[in-house]
């Protein structure tokens, strides 16, 4: 019934859609999101996988209000999300759902969703604030500790943890020995080219908030070994000397122009010759580009953020090729068009 392109809005027919639907986007859509977003971090999912059950009963077992439950329950079940599973009223997660959405699923991206989704959305009701002071809401600067932090990089794990194999595949370096993810968070991309390179020790490098949650991913899925952590700030830290890989995923969109730039040269300069920088990135529409509307409207989270935005493949590229990379080689996820991976090799 449903697939991961139905989740990132792809399912329907946004792409080829000429008319603007302002109901569906902005109640409709609300409604929907808010529904699937307490779905999550109300552990609603989970508990109906573990046992199906009445709005009565699961009101009980979750201590909620059984009105609530009732109300937000229907609401899901003509979302399709939920099914009849019994006699007496139960319902039970669709199997799409029970696969996505039940955190103790291999494919889950529940905490996505649900926790760092609730996130996105207090950030996205002071869009109108942000766009009238400038003063973004500042994810970044939140204090070490605080639940966003677990919410944020936890949800982009699990968002991201499928591509990455796929994406460490591209890169043209063999029998790479030493790596700097730089904002690497969860590590995902660190411990894909572990798995790829059998000799490599990788380091990510990230504030100290973002790294107290990744230490604790790695070490569950058992790479503690071979990912270290650092903290420090991206714009001025030590990358490294004689790398074979430095990479970034995501955290050009929350820079500016020139802070890119300066990142990119010093990433050269780390870089033995023959060395990859790997950036991974949503992809902002240049002239001529269908727009999609997963990179379009997630812009609107990273300006939220961090008032930044993303960037054209073809800014990143000209930084690239100003920062001494001859070669600049783009690669796109099929799964998600609005990305793309750009890797650069230092000549040799
Ligand atoms: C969108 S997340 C990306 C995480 C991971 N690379 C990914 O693609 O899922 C942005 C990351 O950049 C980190 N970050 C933001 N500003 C930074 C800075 N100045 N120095 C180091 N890391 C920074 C954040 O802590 C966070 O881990």
């Amino acid at each position: 019934m449903f697939s991961v392109l139905d989740f990132f809005g792809m399912g329907a027919p946004i792409l080829g859609r000429t008319l603007p639907d302002p109901y569906a986007d902005a109640f409709r859509g609300m409604l929907a999101a808010r529904a699937v977003i307490s779905g999550c971090t109300l552990d609603v999912f989970g508990a109906l996988a573990e046992r199906p059950d009445t709005a009565a009963g699961l009101a009980e077992r979750l201590d909620l209000d059984p009105l609530g439950v009732e109300t937000l329950l229907d609401a899901l079940r003509s979302l399709g999300y939920l099914e009849p599973a019994g006699e007496d009223g139960e319902l039970a997660p669709a199997a799409e759902v029970r696969r996505m959405l039940v955190p103790s699923s291999p494919e889950s991206v529940a905490a996505f969703l649900g926790a760092q989704n609730a996130h996105h959305w207090t950030t996205l009701a002071r869009l109108d604030e942000v766009m009238r002071t400038g003063e973004p809401v500042g994810w970044h600067d939140v204090a070490p500790g605080d639940p966003l932090w677990d919410a944020y990089i936890r949800g982009l794990f699990e968002s991201s943890r499928h591509d990455h194999d796929d994406n460490a595949a591209v890169v043209p370096v063999s029998d790479a020995r030493t790596m700097v993810d730089v904002a690497g968070g969860h590590g995902a991309f660190a411990m894909a080219m572990c798995r790829r390179h059998p000799h490599l020790r990788a380091t990510v490098l990230d504030l100290p908030a973002s790294v107290a949650v990744g230490q604790r991913i790695v070490a569950e899925q058992g790479f503690a070994d071979r990912v270290a952590f650092r903290e420090g700030d991206a714009l001025d830290s030590q990358l490294g000397d004689g790398l074979d890989v430095v990479s970034c995923f995501n955290l050009v969109h929350h820079l500016s122009m020139g802070e890119n730039v300066r990142l990119f040269e010093r990433a050269r300069a780390a870089l033995r010759p023959g060395g990859c920088l790997v950036v991974g990135e949503t992809d902002r529409p240049q002239p001529g580009d269908e727009i999609h509307p997963l990179g379009a409207l997630s812009g609107l989270l990273f300006y939220a953020m961090s008032r930044a935005r993303t960037y054209t493949r073809t800014e990143m590229t000209g930084w690239l090729h100003d920062a001494g990379f001859a070669r600049v080689d783009l690669h796109r996820n099929e799964a998600r068009p609005w990305r793309v991976m750009l890797v650069a090799q230092r000549p040799a």
